[in-house]
């Protein structure tokens, strides 16, 4: 067997898989979020560690493996947060997460010192949720921390230290921290400098399928598993969540819906990045890349629609009868900027709406419009990879919106592509256990693995006039964020 640990958001999820691919058990637990200041987003490090070991305990317990058995272990992490540690590895501060948007000042500094050369080297523009701003911002209101702080960490990364003792972070990961030469593959001492930060303070630089030691003993017992299980570094969630979705060559594309929605791309060239507004990461297989576009509020665009106006609803029960709402929901368009937006506006501030409701329309109407602009905004970043020269013809659905068939078809509409869903898809902690059995040696390639663990279940095709009908409609919802932008400033 190899275990796939996902450190998420609200929770973190293992799975145990065996040389087949078979997802034989898994567990959750899940840990607070602290909101101390509006915009803050905080989480103890020490829950995350304690909540691992916790459900690595309770997978074995449920699984009756043996430990003998589990040859592996890998991560994947939410991406971005940051965790300040001494030279005793002990946690300086709580982690400041990647949803926190309290650092909008850094970010302009940021862009303000670099110009031209941020995109030049670390491939990204500044964002709140990048970790570099989240530097600055201690840098800049508690000095003390950051003088204390020998190393930063990613939640993963801080994790994986605390089950093995060895400090390292992935690519993958690093990318995302604004501090990396992404291409070259090395901290970037230009941008440290500029921001007079000891180079000394970025870990040791792995790939996602290296192995960082084996397990402590003490974790190892309370654990229920043998010290000599081998830990691999894992990798940034989304780049999990690629792999777990079998996003591992030349024109593979995914779209994951979650609180957040990704469209994300395989990238084989370093040199690109469609006019700056997409992420462009390292991926977790060795010398690959992707680009990336983000929805901030997708599922939660819908959560927020159910917890405002259908409470008593499940999400089934709210989404019930939209397939028999037309296409385009009768006239109603929402934008999902609920709060703030990222691609292909960067913008916090920027509010959503929802246009041209008619004294006809029902609940359902709204339901199917919010699903609309969730993926309309999706589809600005299809298109954006489109313009850079890709062709997209498949997308592999995950998530929450692989979960509605209307949804799907939905996607296949408005994307113009054949949508695939994937036979019982378990997300980053598949990508995760695929590192491990990779890094074990059970396969040749992670493509090789992937094709043995995971497998197409359905195919939705597009309508050619719902397409038609989508592609009008999609641009009267680009015209809105430039009409609605003021109503927020
Ligand atoms: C990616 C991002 C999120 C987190 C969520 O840039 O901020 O997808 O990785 O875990």
């Amino acid at each position: 067997y190899v275990i796939g640990i996902d450190i998420g958001t609200s929770a973190v999820k293992s799975v145990l898989v065996s040389v087949e691919g078979k997802v034989v058990c898994e567990h959750a637990e899940s840990y607070p979020l602290h909101r101390p200041n509006p915009g803050w987003s905080e989480q103890n490090p020490e829950d995350w560690a304690d909540r691992t070991i916790e459900s690595l305990r309770r997978l074995m317990e449920k699984s009756k493996a043996d430990p003998a058995d589990v040859e592996g272990i890998s991560f994947s992490g939410q991406m971005h947060g940051l965790v300040l540690v001494d030279a005793a590895g002990t946690a300086l501060r709580p982690a400041i997460l990647w949803n926190d948007t309290r650092t909008t000042p850094q970010c302009c500094k940021i862009e303000q010192m670099l110009g031209s050369k941020l995109l030049d080297i670390a491939r990204n523009q500044a964002l709140e949720g990048f970790t570099l701003p989240k530097i600055l911002w201690v840098q800049e209101h508690e000095p003390d921390i950051l003088s204390q702080a020998s190393l930063f960490l990613l939640p993963k990364d801080y994790v994986r230290y605390r089950l093995t003792g060895d400090f390292a972070m992935d690519y993958s990961d690093a990318a995302g921290t604004l501090l990396l030469d992404v291409a070259g593959k090395e901290w970037s001492a230009d941008i440290a400098q500029a921001f007079d930060l000891p180079l000394s303070l970025c870990p040791k630089l792995v790939e996602s399928s290296g192995q960082t030691g084996t397990l402590l003993p003490a974790v190892a017992e309370a654990a229920g598993l043998l010290p000599s299980t081998k830990v691999f570094a894992g990798g940034a969630d989304n780049a999990c969540g690629a792999i777990g979705a079998g996003i591992l060559s030349e024109g593979q594309t995914m779209c994951s819906i979650g609180t957040s929605g990704v469209v994300l791309s395989y990238e084989s060239r370093k040199d690109v990045n469609p006019q700056g507004k997409m992420h462009f990461f390292n991926h977790g297989e060795e010398n690959a890349f992707y680009v990336m576009g983000v929805t901030l509020a997708a599922g939660h665009s819908l959560s927020w629609f159910k917890d405002t106006f259908a409470k008593e609803s499940t999400f089934e029960s709210l989404l019930e009868g939209i397939e028999e709402v037309p296409a385009g929901s009768g006239g109603l368009l929402f934008t999902p900027y609920i709060s703030g937006e990222r691609t292909p506006h960067p913008d916090a501030d920027i509010r959503g709406s929802f246009i041209g409701m008619d004294s006809g329309h029902t609940s359902k109407h709204f339901a199917r419009a919010v699903l609309e602009g969730i993926t309309f905004s999706l589809r600005e970043s299809i298109d954006i990879i489109r313009e850079s020269g890709k062709n997209i013809t498949e997308v592999t659905a995950i998530g929450g919106g692989a979960q509605n068939e209307t949804w799907l078809q939905m996607q296949a509409d408005i994307f113009n592509a054949n949508i695939v869903k994937l036979e019982s898809e378990q997300g980053p902690a598949m990508g995760a256990a695929i590192l491990a059995a990779y890094g074990c040696g059970w396969f040749p390639s992670l493509e090789a693995c992937a094709k043995q663990f995971i497998r197409p279940f359905q195919t939705y095709a597009p309508d050619p006039d719902r397409v038609k009908q989508y592609d009008g409609l999609f641009s009267i919802y680009q015209d809105v964020y430039g009409q609605t932008r003021e109503l927020n400033q």
